[in-house]
């Protein structure tokens, strides 16, 4: 690939990532649903009980139902309106907590709300000239000592994931380290790093985890 940043315009996930999720929401939530482990297991430590939580890229709601089941007040952002319906369908507790709104405004959030941050393998995806924005909007709707979780997709040897996977994805090459010096300048500390094997069992993904306070 040429450019890891295929994007024009304002948008900040392209096209083809975009339509992925539409076209297979369905198939997607089941999947998801069925999930194993994963970002929820660290919920408990990175985030006040009964605190009010932001899931950013809420796909089809499986941590935020968690959340709500675990006793935090989750909320929700998703850009894809297919990925919302499966989620309300499949977690009524969820119906009307999640906003359609996207990554790098998101937009109708308002600042300073929120007591945590979750962000669960959706950074990967934004084009690498709205990074930086995407993360001062993570920041902008922090409380002043929140919390920001984050996954990303790795290798085993801890390599970010770049390029358009098999079925067209693309994936951004964002590392663990990168966004570490890139949270460091607006503020956050990282209090944790874990690698996580892949909740749906794929052999050649691992996640890398972290955890940041303001
Ligand atoms: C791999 S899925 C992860 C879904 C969910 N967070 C999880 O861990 O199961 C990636 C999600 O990122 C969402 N997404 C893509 N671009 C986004 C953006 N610009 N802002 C917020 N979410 C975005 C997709 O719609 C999709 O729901």
């Amino acid at each position: 690939m040429k450019s890891p940043d295929p994007l024009k315009g304002g948008v900040a996930t392209d096209r083809q990532t975009r339509d992925y999720y539409r076209l297979k929401a369905a198939e997607l939530a089941r999947r998801y649903d069925g999930a194993r482990g994963g970002i929820a297991d660290c919920f408990d430590g990175a985030f006040p009980r009964g605190g009010r939580v932001l899931d950013v890229g809420a796909g089809s709601g499986r941590d935020l139902h968690r959340l709500l089941l675990g006793g935090w007040d989750g909320w929700g952002v998703e850009p894809c309106r297919a990925l919302i319906d499966e989620a309300e369908r499949l977690y009524p507790a969820v119906r009307g907590r999640i906003r359609q709104s996207a990554l790098p405004a998101l937009e109708g959030i308002g600042d300073g709300r929120f007591d945590g941050v979750v962000a669960s393998a959706v950074l990967m995806h934004l084009a690498e000239r709205q990074l930086k924005a995407s993360l001062r909007s993570l920041r902008r709707v922090l409380k002043g000592r929140g919390r920001l979780l984050v996954s990303l997709p790795v290798d085993e040897g801890g390599k970010a994931r770049r390029g358009r996977d098999e079925e067209g994805r693309f994936f951004n090459g964002f590392s663990p380290e990168r966004l570490e010096t890139l949270l460091a300048e607006l503020g956050f500390a990282c209090m944790a790093r874990e690698q996580k094997a892949d909740g749906l069992g794929r052999k050649d993904r691992n996640w890398a985890v972290q955890l940041f306070k303001l």
